[in-house]
């Protein structure tokens, strides 16, 4: 990937989160303890972003020490309670992911306390892709937006090859006084016109947009699968990651196969329904590929194309294991068939859940009534496990193995760290 600039720093409120509801709360909080009258939603907006010192100055017509007072009253409730009235803008974690594997220094400059950015990156995951956080000491009530953003730098950057994003003019401005590239953010909190008037050099609507800009493309997604025996307890571990990286800010699409779009669940149908006994074993492999092609193009490809996060239950290993395997047609007929899904997508990482095949035979037995392949006899479902081992075994860094006969706490453990050193 050919970066735009070597140096990416962003704006914290209103350009990586929206924090709106936490600080108009927590403003709304300090005004009623000080006996200040209440101000309209739209005014607790203007808030967001700058120093708050000056805000409480301009809006409420304090003075220097009320607005201290202030501050006092809103961290109290800020730090604990509306610290986490927050959620990263959907593709963020994306963008910054990308930038961060693509070598650039990742940054953010920002009027909040610096304690509470990193709290904050912390809390998203998003602490691993940055180089430099840089806010303000507790006691500073005016920090200069140019100390900030030269703090974000590391020693002798040349201010040329950085940006500045950000929804607000002191964003911009402050860019351009250094010499940067300004980037504004307009699905912040700026009014309308306010960052073109600042001076940005280019103003995005929405962060998609932003994202392709700043990479020079789309930001690339992920594409988990999970894989295991039937019984293995996948459903419980998807919902747990699915859960987990959402709250990481990603954007994610959960998805199965058989099946995942309406013609892939009908090929589905015909699959597993026990009015399909005697199908041959070729007829199964055959259409296990087809509905995949037709939920790669459908579904997975364009998931991956918008910087989401595919979680897919079950992909090509199943076939590997159950159709080249179990129903022993050999892995270069599966491989073969699946040639044109093969060109498009594969997997980052795979989870393999492992347990036993007595484990396996009673979960089984204590879910929903048996589908076509559940009544295989043991010797297949040997088989198959066999050949997860192989797979396994020979691609080691993308296939992770997780003891699945564990605790449901302890299993999504592993996969969670699985899953994080994909990210
Ligand atoms: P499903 O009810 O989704 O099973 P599970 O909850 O265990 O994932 O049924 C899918 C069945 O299809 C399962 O028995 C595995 C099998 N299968 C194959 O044999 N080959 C394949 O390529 C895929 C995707 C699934």
């Amino acid at each position: 990937m050919a970066l735009k600039y070597r140096y990416y720093l962003f704006d914290f409120d209103g350009t990586v989160a929206d924090t709106g509801e936490g600080i108009r709360r927590s403003v709304a909080y300090s005004l009623e303890k000080l006996g200040f009258p209440a101000l309209p939603e739209a005014t607790l907006s203007r808030f967001i972003g700058p120093p708050l010192h000056d805000s409480y100055m301009e809006y409420c017509g304090m003075t220097d020490e009320q607005a201290e007072a202030a501050i006092a009253a809103y961290r109290e409730r800020y730090v604990d309670i509306g610290l986490y009235e927050s959620r990263l803008y959907p593709g963020m974690a994306a963008l910054l992911r990308s930038l961060h594997r693509a070598g650039a220094w990742v940054g953010i400059a920002s009027a909040k306390p610096a304690f509470m950015l990193q709290r904050l990156a912390k809390h998203f995951g998003i602490d691993g892709y940055l180089n430099a956080i840089s806010g303000t000491g507790l006691g500073r009530h005016s920090a200069d937006k140019r100390d900030l953003i030269l703090a974000a730098l590391p020693e002798g950057a040349d201010p040329k090859q950085a940006c500045m994003c950000g929804d607000r003019r002191f964003d911009i401005e402050a860019a351009k006084a250094l010499g940067m590239v300004g980037i504004g953010a307009d699905y912040g909190y700026s009014v309308p016109g306010e960052l073109r008037a600042a001076g940005a050099d280019a103003v995005f609507a929405d962060l998609p947009a932003m994202a392709e800009h700043l990479l020079g493309e789309r930001p690339r997604g992920l594409f988990i699968s999970l894989e295991g025996s039937d019984g293995c307890g996948k459903s419980t571990q998807i919902a747990l990651l699915k859960e987990y990286l959402e709250k990481r800010g990603f954007e994610t699409v959960l998805t199965r196969e058989p099946g995942g779009c309406p013609i892939s669940e009908r090929i589905r149908e015909v699959i597993l329904s026990l009015d399909s006994r005697g199908m041959s074993a070729e007829c199964e492999a055959l259409l296990y590929a087809a509905s995949r092609i037709e939920h790669v193009r459908e579904v997975i490809e364009p998931a991956l194309d918008c910087g989401k996060i595919v979680i897919c239950d079950r992909f090509l290993d199943s076939s590997i294991a159950y159709q080249a395997y179990g129903r022993e047609l050999g892995e270069d007929f599966i491989r073969q068939i699946n040639a044109k899904t093969l060109e498009r997508v594969r997997p980052d990482r795979t989870i393999l859940l492992t347990v036993d095949l007595a484990v396996s035979r009673k979960r089984m037995s204590q879910g929903a009534p048996l589908d076509r392949l559940e009544l295989e006899k043991d010797d297949f479902f040997h088989r198959v496990q066999a050949g997860y081992t192989r797979l396994a075994q020979a691609e080691p860094d993308r296939v992770a193995v997780v003891d699945a006969s564990r605790s449901i706490e302890e299993v999504f453990e592993s996969v969670r760290a699985a899953v994080d050193e994909a990210l």
